[in-house]
C-alpha cells in the first residue's frame, strides 16, 4: 500500500498540507535540502532523507548533532524551515520523557488529542497491546518508568501510525527494562508495519532493531549502514559487531565489549 505522503509547512507556505501523490510512491519520509537554523547557525544543513513504507531506521549522532529537531521537523512540530519535507498524515511521535498528563487516568492520557472523540475501548486496545491492560485506569503518578514510556507508546500506536517517531524513548529506564521495553517495539513494529525512526545513543540498540542506522553529523546524514540481517538477532554475531566497530569509528567512540543480549 503506497502511502500518502504529505508537505509539512515551512514559513514561507502558509497552506496546510498539501498532498504529495503517486511520484513518491511507497515511501514514508522524503526530505530534500532540508535546513534549520537557529540564530544563524544551521544545525541541520541540506540534509537530504528517504525512508521507504515499513523500514526501521535507526539515528545515532553526537549530543547536540540535530537528531531532535529533525524529528521534531518530521513530527510536524517545527515548521520553521527551509527546503521539502514528505511525511505520511498519520504520523506519531514519543520522546524520551513519557509526558502524561498527571491529572488525567492512563486511558484519557492514550487518547489525548485524538480527534473525534474515540471512545474508552480504543484505549483500551492499544493499552493492551502494550502490556498494560491492567493499569487502564491508573493515575500516572503510579506508573512505573517503563509503565509510563509503554503507556506513551500506546498513545502513539492509537494514531494507527505509517511513520512512528521515537525520540530515544528508552532512555531513562534501566537495563533491564530497556530490554523488555525494546522487544516491545520491535513487535509492534513487525506487527504494524509502519516506518519507525528511532533516535537512540545505543549502537546496539540500533543494530538490534534496525533495517537501516543513519549517523548525523554535520547537519546531514553523513553515514548509514543497512543491518542485512533476520530477526530476532545476536549482537554477538560477527556481521553486527563489524558494524558495531564502524559506527563507533564514525562517531568517535572507541569500542569496548558488546553487552550480550537478544531482541526479538
Ligand atoms: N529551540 C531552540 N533554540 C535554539 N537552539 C536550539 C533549539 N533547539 C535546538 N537547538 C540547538 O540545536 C542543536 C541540536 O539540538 P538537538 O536537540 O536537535 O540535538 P540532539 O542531536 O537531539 O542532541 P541530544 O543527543 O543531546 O538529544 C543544539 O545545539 C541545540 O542547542
Ligand atoms: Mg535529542
Amino acid at each position: 500500500m503506497a502511502t500518502e505522503l504529505h508537505r509539512q509547512v515551512n514559513s514561507v507556505e502558509k497552506e496546510s498540507g498539501q498532498e504529495q501523490g503517486g511520484e513518491s510512491g511507497a515511501a514514508a519520509v522524503r526530505v530534500r535540502s532540508l535546513t534549520r537554523s537557529f540564530d544563524g547557525r544551521a544545525v541541520i544543513d541540506n540534509l537530504e532523507l528517504d525512508v521507504p513504507a515499513g523500514e526501521f531506521v535507526a539515528l545515532l549522532g553526537r549530543s547536540g548533532c540535530g537528531k531532535s529537531t529533525l524529528l521534531r521537523v518530521l513530527a510536524g512540530l517545527d515548521r520553521e524551515i527551509e527546503g521539502e519535507v514528505l511525511v505520511p498524515r498519520r504520523k506519531a511521535v514519543a520522546f524520551q520523557a513519557p509526558r502524561l498528563m498527571p491529572w488525567k487516568r492512563v486511558w484519557r492520557n492514550v487518547l489525548l488529542g485524538l480527534p473525534g472523540r474515540p471512545g474508552r475501548a480504543v484505549a483500551e486496545r492499544a493499552l493492551n497491546e502494550v502490556g498494560l491492560g491492567h493499569r487502564v485506569d491508573a493515575w500516572p503518578k503510579t506508573l512505573s518508568g517503563g509503565e509510563a514510556q509503554r503507556a506513551s507508546l500506546a498513545r502513539a500506536l492509537v494514531r494507527e501510525p505509517d511513520l512512528l517517531l521515537l525520540d530515544e524513548p528508552f532512555g531513562a529506564l534501566d537495563a533491564l527494562t530497556r530490554i523488555t521495553a525494546q522487544q516491545l517495539v520491535a513487535e509492534l513494529w513487525q506487527r504494524r508495519g509502519c516506518a519507525v525512526l528511532l533516535v537512540t545513543h545505543d549502537v546496539e540498540e540500533a543494530l538490534l532493531l534496525a533495517d537501516r542506522v543513519l549517523v548525523m553529523d554535520g547537519g546531514v546524514i553523513a553515514h548509514q549502514v543497512r543491518v542485512d540481517r533476520d530477526r530476532p538477532r545476536d549482537i554477538a554475531d560477527p556481521l553486527l559487531a563489524e558494524l558495531r566497530t564502524e559506527l563507533l569509528d564514525r562517531l568517535g567512540v572507541q569500542a569496548p565489549e558488546p553487552a550480550v543480549h537478544k531482541v526479538a
